[in-house]
């Protein structure tokens, strides 16, 4: 089965969890708070947006409630439907532009330059796997002159971190069998290819050096990296205690809207921002 094939099929299976995704655990709604944050100030009434692998809609609701007008894409139908749904149920329909499946290696029905401001959240990128040089192409071409792409990919080190912090994870079944779990091949290359025990399709995961120089090549300027979530990176059941506590869950807001820009820490989150202009 083709790369693209794997991931359809991974996210007609995943149906509506996707929406639920980040908003499961205090740990998450940080990480959507993050990521709000960062594309917030590109987010001006009467824009065209561009929300490249939609999934379910998450942020294409709070593009179109911020007055935008948003336009989707997603290689999943069903994500798809949900996106759609879900711009109903929130009554933002009305910004409700194009809707494509298609894989975002290759928009050719888009045309050049249509976009002020281009999103690819969630990792995207990640599952075009060997392919992600094409994808970024293809958010270059389809952004306005002038205008921004916003993007997170799963980091490639903090992808380590998230995993060593997660409830009920077996570290020593998993740092004690790195052959197994193909850990050095994962922190040489990038690449965790399809395997046994992990039901995700292959991907292929950054570091903020990596993804600012594709960018870059692409014809990007004025790249900046930001991590997701950042101080508390990887402390998941801490995150949870901070949460029931009113004023240290926001001094834990005010540190991390602080920090998580700082391009020195961009590769410790689970996700890795990067903007640019065109
Ligand atoms: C984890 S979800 C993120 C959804 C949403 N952007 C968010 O951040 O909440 C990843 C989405 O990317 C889509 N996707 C993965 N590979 C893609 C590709 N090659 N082209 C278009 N969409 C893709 C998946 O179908 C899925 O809906």
């Amino acid at each position: 089965m083709v790369q693209t094939d794997k991931t359809r099929n991974y996210y007609n299976n995943y149906g509506s969890k996707e929406w639920d995704r980040l908003d499961k655990t205090a740990y998450d709604k940080l990480n959507f708070l993050l990521h709000m944050d960062f594309v917030s100030k590109y987010l001006k009434k009467g824009i065209e947006v561009f929300d490249v692998g939609c999934g379910a809609g998450r942020f294409s609701v709070e593009f179109a409630e911020s007055g935008c007008n948003v336009s989707l894409l997603d290689i999943s139908e069903e994500q798809l439907l949900l996106a759609k749904s879900k711009m109903k149920d929130y009554k933002v329909e009305k910004r409700l532009k194009y809707s494509v499946i298609a894989d975002l290696a290759d928009m050719s029905m888009i045309e050049d330059n249509k976009f002020d401001v281009t999103v690819c959240y969630g990792a995207p990128l990640n599952y075009l796997f060997d392919n992600y040089t094409d994808g970024i192409k293809e958010l270059f071409r389809v952004t306005k002159s002038g205008g921004n792409v916003v993007v997170s990919v799963n980091s490639r080190l903090g992808i380590f971190r998230t995993l060593l912090g997660k409830d009920n994870f077996n570290i020593n079944n998993f740092l004690g069998r790195p052959d197994y779990w193909m850990i050095n091949e994962v922190l040489k290359t990038g690449n965790l290819p399809e395997h046994p025990d992990v039901p995700q399709p292959p991907r292929h995961f950054f570091v903020s050096k990596e993804l600012k120089a594709l960018f870059k090549k692409a014809g990007f300027k004025n790249i900046k990296l930001a991590s997701s979530p950042c101080v508390i990176s990887g402390l998941r059941s801490k995150a949870e205690e901070i949460y029931k506590d009113k004023n240290s869950w926001n001094t834990l807001l005010g540190l991390e809207l602080r920090s998580y820009k700082n391009e020195y820490l961009a590769d410790s989150g689970e996700f890795l921002l990067l903007s640019a202009s065109k």
